[in-house]
């Protein structure tokens, strides 16, 4: 699977894949992540990639030009299954949307400053729009890097204990039950017994029951949908 994430921030994303399951994923030749500086398909002297917004109000709009420049140079050179916009205003990333990502082969990464970006390349180039939340953050590259997190975990190989991913929070719907490791007691907390007991059926059923109530509590609305 191949990211090409556009920004005016390249700095912001070196830090993020350098490291761990990412870093390993690139490694292992499973994924491939390029950061593009959208300064470089500036088309003025000054470099500058945003303009004052038609109609008046505060703060500045990303151009058309440099985005257009650089979706349509990796367009040239292979096709893309998604481009996609951060913004708040997408629709909210959640487990099942990181699956589907995760089986695509081709995905460009658009991330917004300032204002945002000229609604013409949302129309235009635009295939899905993605937020992380409820709240805003300065720019789009934060968010990138999460989108790129949870998709690439996924992708068949990268976890090197292929059912780990598969029994993460929200993969069935439900929140993960409590998990432990040694030493069995730590001031006077114990382990559950069930768990020190080794016995496989027991173990599961109690995981699941845990599974459940944690659900309840905390996420009600994961077992209305
Ligand atoms: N850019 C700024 N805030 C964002 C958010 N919450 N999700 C995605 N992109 C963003």
């Amino acid at each position: 699977m191949r990211f090409d994430i556009i920004t005016v921030l390249p700095g912001l994303l070196e830090s993020p894949f350098a490291h761990s399951i990412l870093q390993r994923a690139q490694h292992k030749g499973l994924v491939e992540i390029h950061v593009h500086n959208l300064r470089d398909y500036a088309t003025n002297k000054h470099k500058s990639v945003d303009d004052y917004p038609y109609g008046g109000g505060s703060g500045m709009v990303m151009q058309i030009e440099p985005f257009a420049a650089c979706i349509e140079k990796l367009q040239a050179e292979r096709s893309y299954d998604e481009v996609i916009y951060m913004t708040p205003d997408g629709e909210t990333l959640n487990q099942e949307i990181a699956n589907a990502l995760s089986s695509v082969e081709n995905v460009i990464i658009l991330c917004g400053h300032y204002k945002g970006i000229d609604q013409r390349i949302r129309d235009v180039f635009v295939t899905r729009e993605i937020s992380i939340g409820d709240y805003v953050l300065s720019g789009g590259e934060l968010p990138a890097a999460i989108v790129v997190d949870a998709v690439v975990r996924l992708i068949p190989g990268v976890l090197s204990d292929e059912t780990s991913a598969l029994s993460d929070s929200f993969q069935d719907g439900l929140l993960d039950a409590p998990i432990y490791t040694r030493p069995a007691e730590w001031r006077s907390h114990r382990v559950p017994e069930v768990l020190l007991s080794g016995h496989e059926a027991k173990i599961a059923a109690w995981r699941h029951e845990q599974q459940l109530k944690r659900t309840e509590d905390r996420r009600p609305d994961l077992l209305n949908d």
